[in-house]
């Protein structure tokens, strides 16, 4: 099996006047592990179903491997789905609902028997070829799905949440098990998630969504380290986000700003205005000094929140921003509330952009 490229161009689709995707242009390559990355309603489920054919775009192109598939029959693209909820049928068996998978194929008795069997081996099935999927775990069930998706040799799998339904640790099990499952079989995944740690940690390239429309592509380091816009920050992971005011710009690309009593600086020039959205990671926010030059924020601590391995610990700015720190759990017992402490950001640990909607 062979992955396709696929290309999405100006595609658009409305529900009567309510508009589900508002012009979304992506370029996904062969043998990408592709994300769509968003909150709900903002047009996940409706790109997959037109790059499925099971909805007809309002206007604009899909083409896999060159070719416009846009007015081809869903049963006639080199493409599969696989849902969340797994709809497999009841009454038949694991074997039985992967061979219906082949329904639309000329495959010979015993050619398909042995496809069968080989997508049941790859998702470490074939031991549960003849049960019936009320005999078998959630998990395991998503692994048929999987199987009866793949027996085809699609070149293109779109994946719609198909982990939602799963607990914590089994979706942390089965993220390992169908990235290595992509990586063997070398099909293009577009993988629709609203989880943005599981679209981090699986995904080649990302496209985080809002509204309709791609706020901005990019590998996962790339989305989550320079975010594009204030949405995109706020959306991925738990950014600080807060409103500064400027004071200079200079054209050397610096930038100092106000927040509440605070002056800092740091790179990023060309804001327009008189504000803008400060981003800053958790993570990067240290309690003491480090040895480079680094700003300060003066603060209180109101709480600190344990998270396992790490604490976070929230401190109330003189702008009444509250800004979260997040630390090594070890390290902070000597944090408790109503003290008084300096937040210290270096430059790189912070980011401006223009100001914008946020996540909600
Ligand atoms: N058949 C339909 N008729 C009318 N509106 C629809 C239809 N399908 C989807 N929509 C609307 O289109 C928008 C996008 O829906 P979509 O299902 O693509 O969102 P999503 O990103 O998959 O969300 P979720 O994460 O909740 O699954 C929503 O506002 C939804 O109400
Ligand atoms: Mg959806």
């Amino acid at each position: 099996m062979k992955g396709g490229s696929l290309q999405l161009l100006s595609l658009h689709k409305s529900y009567g006047d309510v508009p589900a995707v508002r012009g979304i242009d992506l370029n996904i390559a062969a043998g990408e592990f592709f994300s769509l990355l968003g909150p709900s309603g903002c047009g996940k489920t409706t790109t997959l179903r037109m790059i499925a054919g099971f909805e007809t775009p309002t206007s604009g192109e899909i083409r896999i491997d060159g070719d416009d598939v846009s007015r081809i029959p869903a049963n006639d693209r080199p493409v599969n789905t696989v849902f969340q909820n797994y709809a497999l049928f009841p009454f038949m068996t694991v074997e039985d609902n992967v061979a219906f998978g082949l329904r639309y194929q000329k495959v010979g008795k015993a050619d398909g028997k042995r496809k069968v069997a080989e997508s049941l081996d790859m998702v470490r099935m074939g031991q549960y070829a003849k049960r019936r999927p009320g005999q078998l775990s959630g998990g395991q069930q998503q692994r048929v799905a999987l199987a009866r998706a793949i027996v085809l040799g699609p070149r293109v799998l779109l994946l719609d949440e198909p982990l939602g339904a799963l607990d914590a640790k089994l979706r942390k099990t089965l993220q390992v098990e169908l990235k290595s499952l992509q990586e063997s079989l070398g099909i293009t995944f577009v993988y629709v998630t609203h989880d943005q740690e599981e679209a981090l940690t699986m995904s080649d390239r990302m496209a985080v969504m809002a509204g309709g429309q791609v706020e901005q592509v990019g590998t996962p380091a790339e989305v989550y380290e320079s975010p594009s816009t204030a949405y995109v920050a706020d959306f991925l992971g738990s950014a600080n986000v807060l409103t500064v005011e400027i004071i200079n710009s200079d054209s050397a690309g610096q930038t100092t700003f106000r927040l509440g009593a605070d002056t800092l600086s740091c790179r990023g020039g060309g804001i327009d205005g008189t504000d803008a959205r400060l981003v800053i990671r958790p993570e990067r926010l240290l309690l003491e000094p480090p040895p480079e030059d680094a700003g300060t924020l003066e603060g209180t601590v109101v709480r600190t929140v344990y998270q396992g391995p790490t604490t976070d610990v929230i401190v109330r700015l003189s702008s009444g921003d509250e800004l979260v720190v997040r630390r090594p759990s070890e390290r902070v017992g000597q944090h408790s509330t109503g003290e008084q402490v300096t937040v210290h950001c270096r430059a790189d640990a912070m980011r401006l952009l223009p100001p914008g909607a946020l996540a909600d």
